[in-house]
Parts: structure tokens; C-alpha cells; sequence
């Protein structure tokens, strides 16, 4: 038995979707238990592409089973378009996707919110959010004034859901927002009802009874660490905890039924939205990554910032996430640099320092102080063990295991489930 908790080890879109995929089939279950369908998961399965946000990317695999946990902020609508669409594609949800009663409604009012919040900030403190409502989502689950997706089945729920409409419109007023007309949106969470309510359940016996049977359970995680509500680069990180402890308080599945825990890396580093990012390019250089990488988000379509491999911000995700081994992905993406660059610490005010500092003016002023490697320049696509890879690719790879002090197990070159392999 294995159960293992898969994180993102940078600012999201590390290649978890397609991890995920391929590690889904030793497992028997695939559980979110954080973030909401502000997550953009990609999956390659032959020449389809298949996009998820809210659904565990393990319903791609028939059989397994996929529970949405009580960490989860989940949008109704969402969730019923996006069940709709994986079942136009064959892959219906019935029997398969279990929804936690405990999780927390994203609501109308929350995405008015998340608009208004980011229209009012200054230029300069805008966080660039993926306007799906999340923060105003989770900061009424911390206020205690949410509404859970258990409350969807209550004979008294379209009464709550009018007070929290009032109660929020009062605010949207007083932000110099539109009010939302309530019976439209109680309408609108109606609709969502008939296909919620029979996948929704207390989700933390179905866990907990899979593992005394024996079952693999496998938690994909959303966002990555540096967008952790306290260990990311605050304010400018999503409302939820992505860091492997989240997996834990957002299933009921307690810390020491866990086996092990897989940090997905890019080899590079990638950020959509604001915030400091010490390695970004903002030259040919970033541009190059941004094209081979195909860098545009999952969710949004936004081009992402693109940098150099970042080694302060890895062993921040190997220290907050006690990560055991590495998935590398998009090494293939490299292929085309005569010259390739690693940060290895910063250079903070003069003095170096190497681990990422909490300070967010800080974190703003922190130089990359560089190793330069050469580029192995062959294409890597159809390689499928590590001594066929290019003496200068291996040296590289060695390198971030080196400078990180966690090995790489999963190497990823290309999007495709295939053009994946297992380190020794
Ligand atoms: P996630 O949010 O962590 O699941 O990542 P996204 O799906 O948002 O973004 C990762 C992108 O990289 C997707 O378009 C994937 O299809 C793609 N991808 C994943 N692994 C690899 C890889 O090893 N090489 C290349 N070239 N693309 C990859
Ligand atoms: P996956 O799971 C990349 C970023 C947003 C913004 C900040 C806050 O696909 O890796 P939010 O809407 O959560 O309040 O936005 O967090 N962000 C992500 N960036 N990948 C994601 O998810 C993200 N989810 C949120 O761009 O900077
Ligand atoms: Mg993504």
C-alpha cells in the first residue's frame, strides 16, 4: 500500500495533470482536497487534450474512483459544466465522483467580489487572480458565514442562500459593485442541484475504509508552494494551503496513513499573475521558454512569466513539503538553449542568502546569483531512460538534484502520457 500526495513545488502548472495521470494508474482513488477550478490540469491522452479544473484528473482512468474533499472551494456551475463535458467525452461521472459534504460553495457573489477586490487595488497591488471567486470564497469559510456543498440538499437552503445574497450585496454596494438579483442566482444554484446532490457524501469513511482494504490513494494537489496562503509569497498566493499538509486537513486523511510525498518541478520556473518571481526573464531568453513551452494558462489563457530554474524556491518546497522525490517535467523544453542558467541563491542587499525570505519587498529585491550550464541542443521527445539522455541533459539533471538534496524519480519529456519514465 502507497499513499501518496503529489504537490506542486513552484507557482503552479509544474505538469501535475499529467503526473497525476500517469501515477493514477498504480492508484485506486484521486482526491483534490484544496483550491477550486482556479486549477488548470492538463492531460494528453493520445491526440486528445483534456483540461481539468475542479474533477481529479485521475476520471480519465477507467475504474478509479475520485473524491472531491472537504478543502475544496467548489463552484457549482462549474463543477455541473465540467461533469457535462467529461461525460460528452466518455467519461461520466456517476459511481465514480464522490463530493465531500463539508466543502465550501464558490458562489455568485464571491466571483462579484473577487472582480470588485481587484478592480479597487492599485496597479501595484493587484494579485491577478484567476476571478473565480476563491479568496472571497475561502475568507467566508474562515469568517464562519459560508455555505457547504451539504447545505445544497437542506429544504432550507434557498432561505440561507437569500440571507448570504443580502449580506453580500450590502458589501458589493459599499465596494461600488452591482448588486446580484437574488432570485436569479438562487435559480442558478438550483439548476446545479439534480446533478450535485447524488454524488455528494461524507467522504471521509470512503477513505478511510479504501485504505483498511488496502487501496493506493493518490491526493493531487493544486496551485504549488510558492502560491501557499502561508508559506507562497504573500499577498500575492492563492487562499489555500498547496503545501502536502493541505492534502491532510482538506481529506480527513491524517498524516501518518501517508507514504510518501512527490514534489512536481518544471525545469525552469513559471508565474501567471503578479508577485516577485527573482529568476524572470523579460527577454529573448523568456520569450524562448514561453513558445517551446507553450506557456498560455490552462484556466485564464494568460501568457505566463517565464524564468531560469530556481533552486531556492525548490528546496523551499522540499523543506515546507517534505518531498521524497522529484517528477521533473518539460526538460524537453530546454532543448533549443546554447546556454542554460540555475539560480543557486540570491543576492539580497549585498549579502547571500539561500533560502526565500518571508519579506515580500524583500523577495522583490533578490538578485539571482547563476551557475551556467551548457545546453545538450538533440531533442529529447523519445528518449525513455536516463543513460540515453545527452551527457549535458543527465549533468543537469544531476545538478538540481544536487543543489535541492531530493532525487529525481519521475522524468517527464513531453506532454504525452508515453514520454514519461522512472528514475532508479
Ligand atoms: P498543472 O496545472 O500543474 O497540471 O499544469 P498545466 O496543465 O497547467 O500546465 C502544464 C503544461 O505543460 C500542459 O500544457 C501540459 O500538457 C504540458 N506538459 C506537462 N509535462 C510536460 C513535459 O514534460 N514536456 C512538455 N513539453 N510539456 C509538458
Ligand atoms: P494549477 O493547479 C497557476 C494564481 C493566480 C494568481 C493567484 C491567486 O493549475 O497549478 P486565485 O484565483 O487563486 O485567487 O489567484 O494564484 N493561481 C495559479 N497559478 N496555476 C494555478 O493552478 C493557479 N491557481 C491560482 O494566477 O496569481
Ligand atoms: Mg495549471
Amino acid at each position: 500500500m502507497s499513499n501518496t500526495i503529489l504537490i506542486g513545488a513552484q507557482w503552479g502548472d509544474e505538469g501535475k495533470g499529467k503526473i497525476i495521470d500517469v501515477l493514477t494508474e498504480r492508484a485506486d482513488w484521486v482526491v483534490r482536497a484544496q483550491g477550486g477550478n482556479n486549477a488548470g490540469h492538463t492531460v494528453e491522452v493520445g491526440n486528445e487534450r483534456f483540461v481539468l479544473h475542479l474533477v481529479p484528473s485521475g476520471i480519465l482512468h477507467e475504474g478509479k474512483r475520485c473524491v472531491i474533499g472537504n478543502g475544496v472551494v467548489l463552484d457549482p456551475a462549474g463543477l455541473v459544466e465540467e461533469i457535462r463535458g467529461l461525460e460528452a467525452r466518455g467519461f461520466p461521472a456517476a459511481g465514480r465522483l464522490f463530493v465531500s459534504d463539508r466543502a465550501h460553495l464558490v458562489l455568485p457573489y464571491h466571483r462579484s467580489l473577487d472582480a470588485r477586490g481587484e478592480a479597487l487595488k492599485s496597479a501595484s497591488g493587484k494579485i491577478g487572480t484567476t476571478l473565480r471567486g476563491i479568496g472571497p470564497a475561502y475568507g467566508d469559510k474562515m469568517a464562519r458565514t459560508g455555505l457547504r456543498t451539504g447545505d445544497l440538499l437542506d429544504p432550507a437552503f434557498p432561505d440561507l442562500l437569500r440571507e448570504r445574497i443580502d449580506a453580500h450585496n450590502r458589501t458589493l454596494a459599499a465596494l461600488g459593485g452591482e448588486p446580484l438579483d437574488p432570485a436569479a442566482v438562487i435559480a442558478g444554484v438550483e439548476a446545479a442541484i439534480p446533478t450535485l446532490a447524488p454524488l455528494v457524501c461524507d467522504t471521509l469513511p470512503l477513505l478511510h475504509e479504501a485504505a483498511a482494504r488496502g487501496e493506493e490513494i493518490l491526493f493531487e494537489g493544486a496551485q504549488g508552494v510558492m502560491l501557499d496562503i502561508d508559506l507562497g509569497t504573500y499577498p500575492y498566493v492563492t487562499s489555500s494551503n498547496a503545501v502536502s499538509g493541505g492534502a491532510c486537513t482538506g481529506s480527513g486523511f491524517p498524516p501518518n496513513r501517508i507514504d510518501r510525498v512527490v514534489g512536481v518541478l518544471k525545469a525552469y520556473t513559471t508565474r501567471v499573475g503578479e508577485g516577485p518571481f527573482p529568476t524572470e526573464l523579460s527577454d529573448a531568453d523568456g520569450e524562448a521558454l514561453r513558445a517551446a513551452g507553450r506557456e498560455f494558462g490552462a484556466t485564464t489563457g494568460r501568457p505566463r512569466r517565464c524564468g531560469w530554474f530556481d533552486a531556492v524556491v525548490a528546496r523551499h518546497a522540499a523543506m515546507s513539503c517534505g518531498v521524497d522525490g522529484w517528477a521533473l517535467t518539460k526538460m524537453d523544453v530546454l532543448d533549443g538553449f546554447d546556454r542554460i542558467k540555475l539560480c543557486v541563491a540570491y543576492e539580497l542587499d549585498g549579502l547571500r542568502i539561500d533560502t526565500f525570505p518571508a519579506n515580500i519587498r524583500a523577495a522583490a529585491r533578490c538578485k539571482p546569483v547563476y551557475e551556467e550550464m551548457p545546453g545538450w541542443k538533440t531533442p529529447l521527445g523519445a528518449i525513455r531512460t536516463f543513460d540515453a539522455l545527452p551527457p549535458a541533459a543527465q549533468a543537469y539533471l544531476r545538478r538540481i538534484e544536487t543543489l535541492t538534496g531530493v532525487p529525481v524519480r519521475i522524468l517527464s519529456l513531453g506532454p504525452r502520457r508515453d514520454q514519461t519514465f522512472d528514475l532508479p
